[in-house]
């Protein structure tokens, strides 16, 4: 399991300083949430923000973009460092090639869905993608409540990767993740997990990251080692 803090909960006054704390306490995945007020309702950072802070950290940048025709900025996201872009299936028109040309321009790529949007969607593209996003919560706020629909959606997505011969792509699982539903969120298929609230409330970091690896070692599923080899 791979934990990806997402930094919406982090104080946005002092973010170069959290990068160094999260990377000293063994995190190695960082999740920005990029909102654009059209999409969902609440507005956040952009290119400009990540790009000056990529200077700051070698951490791994998994950039989640909530915004409406992603395919005007994915090299804009590029140029700025993001090494995962992740793009929402409702907010692009040609899905398909968005995601190519995100691999096209050198970084991995991924779609989102929110908690409505079948499965169906991702039927003619899990070839172009490196990682699914499943929203466990109406994306745009931070500190929403889980929704249960996640677990039967999670279990369905990975029947139909490993059908597909994709099982070996990532799934993501955001919003609402916390370190008591994380054993249930890995049985049912989740191999990142998105924590935002749940992780930065409580300090310190290393403890939380520790209290998530034991939580999700718990399902039967640990992977130890998995984070570096994915990075590399
Ligand atoms: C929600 C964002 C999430 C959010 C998660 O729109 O995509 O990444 O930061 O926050 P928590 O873990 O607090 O639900
Ligand atoms: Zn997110």
């Amino acid at each position: 399991m791979i934990l990806s803090p997402s930094l919406l909960s982090a104080d946005c006054g002092r973010l170069a300083e959290t990068l160094a704390e999260l990377r000293s306490a063994g995190v190695e995945w960082v999740h920005w949430d990029v909102m654009d007020g059209h999409f969902v309702p609440n507005m956040t950072f952009g290119q400009h923000v990540i790009k000056g802070l990529r200077k700051a950290s070698d951490l791994f940048f998994d950039v989640h973009l909530m915004i409406e025709e992603p395919e005007r900025y994915l090299a804009d996201f590029q140029a700025a460092g993001a090494q995962m872009l992740v793009v929402h299936a409702e907010a692009t028109r040609h899905l398909q090639r968005t995601l190519a040309e995100i691999r096209r321009l050198g970084m991995q790529a991924g779609v989102a869905l929110n908690p409505a949007t079948p499965l169906s969607a991702l039927e003619y593209v899990l070839d172009d993608v490196d990682m699914v996003l499943l929203m466990s919560v109406n994306p745009g706020f931070g500190g929403q409540t889980f929704l249960p629909s996640t677990y039967a959606k999670l279990r369905r997505l990975r029947a139909m990767l490993d059908a597909a011969g994709r099982s070996g792509c990532l799934v993501q699982v955001d919003g609402g993740v916390d370190v008591e539903n994380t054993p249930a969120l890995v049985a049912a298929g989740a191999s990142v997990l998105v924590s935002g609230s749940a992780f930065f409330k409580k300090p310190p970091y290393a403890e939380r990251l520790r209290a998530f690896t034991k939580a999700a070692a718990s399902a039967g599923r640990g992977d130890a080692g998995a984070q570096g080899v994915l990075i590399a």
